[in-house]
């Protein structure tokens, strides 16, 4: 018996690096999963196409689902992208693409959403949101600036909507990881390998490792466990915070290099 037996999961994102783990989480707990992405990997729960700028896609997708479920417990926030550029290099149309994905996109899903997150409100835990921030959102990667302005306007939508919904019965709350090895950190990894390290992908793993308390850097997995209890009963006195989870990273100062 799975700790979400019985409940429904709709995850954007969910082919990516951490949504196919959380799918794949999901399913293992005993939850209908679907995973709502541009493109399919063949993992964990149903797919289904999505794009989160496309309103009108969106409406006609929880149009659908709600004559498919009755109710959904669970919505992750997860579809997501990077642009590796100071402001400076930043155009606007990037600017734009990035916000529509990051921010807007997670306003669209959770609107039209909302109406199925109510139906589940009755539940044990109530429903669950769980939306990506980032520690980028509280702390800032060098060269990263759009990037980091989504993800903290992500931690303030995610406030704003557990305070607007926790009085229906909808808990939401936000994961901030900090680095996790998916095809975003391999692409880091695998390509000009600069990053100060010379180019060496050895070396450079070793630098991301070496910046962390704990010596090592995520796993999707450890990202799904934290969203598997967010969405479960036994999470129902969590709402409206941010948890970080980065292996230490944000809690220490930088080191001396002496
Ligand atoms: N990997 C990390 O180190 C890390 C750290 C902090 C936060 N995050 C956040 O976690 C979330 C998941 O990231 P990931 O590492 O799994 O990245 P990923 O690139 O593996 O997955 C992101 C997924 O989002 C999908 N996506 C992009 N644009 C979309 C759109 N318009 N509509 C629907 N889907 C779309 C992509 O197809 C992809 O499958 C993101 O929000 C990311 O910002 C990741």
């Amino acid at each position: 018996m799975g700790v979400l037996d019985g409940k429904t999961a709709f995850v954007t994102g969910g082919t990516g690096g951490i949504g196919s783990a959380i799918c794949a989480r999901f399913e293992r707990e005993g939850a209908e999963v679907i995973a709502a992405d541009l493109t399919d990997h063949g993992g964990a729960g149903t797919f289904h196409h999505y794009n989160v700028t496309d309103e009108a896609g969106i409406i006609q997708t929880f149009e659908g689902l709600a004559s498919r479920w009755d109710k959904l417990d669970i919505l992750v926030n997860a579809a997501g992208i990077e642009i590796e550029e100071t402001i400076e290099n930043t155009t606007l149309e990037q600017w734009n693409r990035i916000f529509a994905i990051n921010v807007t996109g997670m306003f669209l899903t959770s609107k039209y959403a909302l109406p199925l997150l109510r139906n589940a409100s009755g539940s044990k835990g109530g429903a669950s949101v769980v939306n990506f921030g980032s520690y980028d959102g509280f702390i800032a990667d060098p060269g990263l600036a759009a990037y980091c302005a989504t993800k903290g306007a992500v931690h303030a939508l995610t406030r704003a909507m557990a305070c607007d919904h926790g009085p229906e019965g909808i808990r939401v709350n936000a994961i901030c990881p900090g680095y996790v090895d998916t095809p975003m950190l391999q692409s880091f990894f695998e390509g000009d390998g600069s990053g100060g390290s010379g180019g060496n992908i050895d070396s450079l793993q070793k630098a991301v490792r070496d910046v962390h308390p704990m010596r090592t850097y995520g796993k999707p997995e450890d990202i799904a466990n934290l969203v598997n209890w967010l969405a479960s009963d036994e999470a129902r006195y969590a709402a409206g915070q941010l948890w970080v989870i980065d292996g230490g990273l944000s809690a220490q100062v930088q080191q001396m290099k002496l």
